[in-house]
């Protein structure tokens, strides 16, 4: 994976493996004008959101756009087919370019159609949520969501390029950055006791003053998603330790049309409880990840109609037969991968 600074902005990134099919550039701290140094603007389709369009309405000049309605409800294969249409009317053909420029839902369905088109075609990214330039971006799985079942559909293919602009984050609601805080505190409990510290000490609004503060945190987390999927693409091992507090997170996300950071942040909670209860997660630090995820206003417990939930986690594709795979912290910074049989996590879960 190369990393390109396009300016001086002190960040903490490191060299960030490579190899195998990560073979695309980073482009961080770069401005959404640098992409016409990237790609051909003739050859290129960008598609976004009507959001995000409607905000940043000048970048889009002179560009071919296709523009999509906004939100995870969208995210299905119905507008895949929109998507589709619009390239055939405007004459995309192998040597097209795709550029996906939203938050996690556009470059989802973005990296799907574009694998698809012509039996694929190149893309790359410019996230413009924290979700999306710490997570969502990363790692190459797209698709769509058939009906309440998250990501049912799609398949692993990575972008040519990020590029990240932390200027695109100034209009960005603060739901939105809340949202976003929910992988990053993710990403503390499993792989980074330091970085769950220094959130401790942090806060939004202190990330929202300080660009240089923000930019270390935003390099800080597209290092540890990529040293995971560089490692491991196809989800055989470290990678599924990225799936904490997503199990049950996905199974209440759609049915109860929570903000995925929302549905996440609950998710590592009851993850914690599982960890506390059948694994040796202490107490003290079962109550540090609650009093966290709260310090970034979100929430901790919801009051979820728990028969409803089971009958969807009992499609997750993280099951394997009679078995759960289900992401467990031994401590802050440590996760294991436990599989738990359907029947004792059924009693967990209620
Ligand atoms: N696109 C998100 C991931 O690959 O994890």
């Amino acid at each position: 994976m190369k990393v390109i600074k396009v300016s001086s902005l002190a960040g903490a990134s490191e060299a960030l493996p490579s190899g195998g099919n990560f073979n695309g550039v980073y482009y961080f701290d770069a401005e959404f004008a640098y992409l016409e140094q990237i790609v051909s603007k003739q050859q290129t389709i960008l598609i976004t959101d009507e959001n995000v369009f409607e905000i940043h309405r000048q970048l889009f000049s002179g560009w071919q756009t296709i523009v999509l309605p906004a939100g995870e409800q969208h995210k299905q294969q119905a507008t895949v087919d929109y998507i589709i249409g619009e390239l055939i009317t405007k004459n995309a053909d192998r040597n097209t370019f795709i550029v996906g420029i939203g938050g996690g839902v556009v470059t989802d369905i973005t990296g799907y159609a574009a694998s698809i088109y012509m039996r694929g075609v190149k893309f790359g990214f410019i996230p413009t949520t924290i979700l999306a330039m710490v997570d969502a971006s990363i790692g190459g799985k797209n698709g769509v969501d058939v009906g309440i079942y998250k990501n049912l559909v799609g398949l692993i293919k990575q972008p040519e390029f990020l590029l990240f602009d932390y200027a695109l984050l100034k209009t960005l609601p603060d739901h939105q950055w809340i949202n976003g805080f929910a992988e990053v505190i993710k990403h503390a409990c499993i792989k980074d006791a330091e970085m769950f510290a220094m959130l401790e000490a942090e806060s939004i609004e202190s990330f929202q003053l300080d660009k240089n503060k923000l930019a270390a945190l935003i390099e800080k987390n597209v290092q540890i998603k990529t040293s995971v999927v560089v490692n491991d693409e196809f989800e055989k091992g470290d990678r599924k330790l990225l799936n904490f507090g997503h199990t049950l997170g996905h199974a209440i996300e759609n049915m109860y049309q929570l903000p995925h950071g929302h549905a996440v942040s609950i998710g590592m909670m009851a993850a914690c409880h599982i960890s506390a209860s059948i694994n040796n997660f202490s107490a003290d630090d079962l109550k540090k990840v609650k009093q966290l995820l709260e310090k970034y206003h979100l929430p901790a417990q919801y009051d979820f109609d728990k028969d409803k939930i089971w009958e969807v986690l009992k499609m997750d594709k993280k099951r394997a037969g009679n078995s759960m795979n289900f992401i467990l912290l031994n401590a802050i910074g440590h996760a294991i991968i436990q599989p738990i049989p359907m029947s004792e996590l059924e009693n967990l879960i209620h």
